[in-house]
């Protein structure tokens, strides 16, 4: 079995539902409740500057309007990323990742560094974002664990960063899973909690590959997955299943 020194629930987005995703104040809302690890999206601005933002748009987690492909990121730290989720998180930013590594170096929080490349940026995202987190994390554990729905991303981050460990992201797991995560050398497969059966994680466990599950937020259904030996739960839902819940 892979090297895991990873907890057992991830917060999702920075910090799930409960504040504003994929930014400061997420890391803080959910370091606040406890929590040990946190997953976000992580793109390039057109300016090659790694920062965090899920959708190929600005539109919908911030009161910019565009592509972020086409945007610097001198821009794209302007725009208000926290009033559309609530006012009271307004002046919220889409921040750098150098500015997410010190944020979770001071809560001591570990990574999963979701790779999320706008469109046609697959390569180059993967080689940057993986130089960036082996350059920011170099000196600071756990190694953040890299992931991507990309196979051109993390093939590009695998290449660039080979010591940062790994985990190939589906929606849907393929029938060739295992050919694609030894070919990239994973540490783990990272799939959508309702595509995994107890017969699946078996099968996953048994190749000697870690398993997250995404995005989980029935505490049962937690429970139950973790039951059957995924290794760590992806949650919106930080304040019930929380960084104790599994314990
Ligand atoms: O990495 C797990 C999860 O974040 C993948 O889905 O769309 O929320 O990035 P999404
Ligand atoms: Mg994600």
């Amino acid at each position: 079995m892979k090297t895991w020194p990873y907890p057992r629930i991830v917060a999702h987005r920075g910090g799930g539902k409960i504040a504003p995703e994929n930014t400061l104040d997420a890391i803080d809302t959910g370091a606040r409740l406890g929590l040990k690890m946190i997953e976000f999206d992580a793109k390039l601005s057109a300016d090659d500057v790694v920062f965090l933002l899920h959708d190929d748009l600005v539109d919908r987690t911030s009161d910019g309007r565009g592509p972020a492909k086409a945007m610097r990121y001198d821009e794209i730290e302007k725009l208000d990323a926290g009033t559309w989720f609530d006012p009271r998180f307004k002046g919220a930013r889409m921040p750098t990742l150098v500015q997410v590594a010190e944020r979770c170096f001071s809560h001591g929080l570990a990574a999963n560094i979701e790779i999320k490349p706008c469109e046609g940026r697959d390569v180059e995202t993967g080689v940057l974002v993986a130089r960036e987190a082996a350059r920011l994390w170099a000196d600071a554990g756990p190694a953040p664990l890299l992931s991507s729905f990309s196979y051109a991303a993390l093939e590009a981050a695998a290449q660039t960063a080979p010591d940062l460990p790994r985990g190939m992201l589906y929606e849907v797991i393929p029938s060739d899973w295992r050919a694609q995560t030894a070919a990239l050398s994973c540490v783990s497969l990272h799939a959508d909690h309702t595509t995994l059966s107890e017969d699946l994680v078996r099968e996953i466990k048994d190749s000697g590959l870690r398993i997250l599950a995404y995005t989980v937020n029935d505490p049962a259904r937690a429970r139950e997955l973790a039951q059957w030996g995924v290794d760590a739960i992806c949650t919106d839902r930080i304040d019930v299943i929380g960084a104790g819940f599994l314990d």
